[in-house]
């Protein structure tokens, strides 16, 4: 099925690896012109040098999507580069977790600055090019997380307001013909998540809860985000998919 994204500029955060690399390859797969855009460099060039081998277009673009300053400069490069950006990606995060009491302020926000406020400094910096085009699609990397779960109030706030951030952008931008969508993970085998300490754990309890039984891949994420930003899509917008093998509660 052509999903009507040869050609099309697509801006992916925090794409050097786990759910985001997966992300940057499946759109190039599909023909698109992509920025690898990440905190680490070096790691977002390793990934650009694996498209090219396979054919595709890609640059890798450092930002930090907290900064102002840091996000114009990486979306001036790949306009240049690449020209307008017509798909947005808002895949960059983090958690840093502690209990109520003992989570620091810097810790409530660097998590709420990644995670919430670099979606929307991202979107604010790439709108323009989307209503030059006339079209455009942005894809919000929540989580399961927004339902909540113990010793994560910064992230699962932040997910939580990627959601309604994911509703006023969708109201405002619809008449642009720039549709607003989030993907929410369940708990995704990235990785960083396979080097937790207490991984075995979490995927324990995680199979017990997931009809599905068991836990998702990278790939499975992209696949709904190449869903959302293809044409097959053009009408859905302001919604939320998940990808958590059927697993809503918050336990
Ligand atoms: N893995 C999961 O189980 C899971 C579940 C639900 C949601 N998510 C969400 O999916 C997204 C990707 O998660 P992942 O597991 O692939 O993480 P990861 O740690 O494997 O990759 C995240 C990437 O983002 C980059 N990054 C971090 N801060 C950045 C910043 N300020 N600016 C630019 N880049 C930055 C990192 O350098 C890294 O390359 C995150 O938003 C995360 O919250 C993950």
């Amino acid at each position: 099925m052509d999903m009507g994204l040869n050609g099309k500029v697509a801006l992916v955060t925090g794409a050097a690896r786990g759910i985001g690399l997966a992300i940057a390859t499946q759109l190039a797969e599909e023909g698109c012109l992509v920025a690898v855009c990440d905190l680490d460099l070096e790691a977002a060039e390793a990934a650009c040098r694996t498209l090219a081998e396979r054919g595709s277009t890609a640059i890798a673009v450092s930002a930090d999507v907290s900064s102002r300053a840091s996000v114009a400069a990486a979306v001036a490069r790949i306009r240049a580069e690449l020209g307008p950006i017509g798909i947005l990606v808002n895949n960059a995060g983090f958690s840093q977790d502690a209990p109520l009491e003992e989570m620091t302020e810097e810790q409530w926000d660097r998590v709420v600055d990644v995670c919430l406020k670099g979606s929307w400094l991202c979107t604010q910096a790439v709108v323009a090019d989307m209503k030059s085009l006339g079209e455009g699609r942005i894809i919000n990397i929540a989580s399961r997380a927004h339902l909540g779960e113990n010793n994560k109030t910064n992230y699962c706030a932040a997910k939580a307001g990627v959601l309604g951030l994911t509703s006023a952008l969708s109201i405002e931008l619809g008449k642009y013909g720039i549709t607003v969508n989030s993907v929410a993970p369940g708990l995704i085998r990235t990785e960083r998540v396979l080097g937790l300490r207490y991984y075995e754990d979490i995927d324990r309890r995680a199979k017990l809860s997931t009809p599905i039984q068991k836990s998702g891949e990278s790939s499975d994420v992209a696949a709904a985000v190449v869903y959302l930003a293809s044409s097959a899509a053009a009408f859905v917008s302001g919604d939320t998919l998940y990808v958590t093998g059927g697993r809503y509660s918050s336990t």
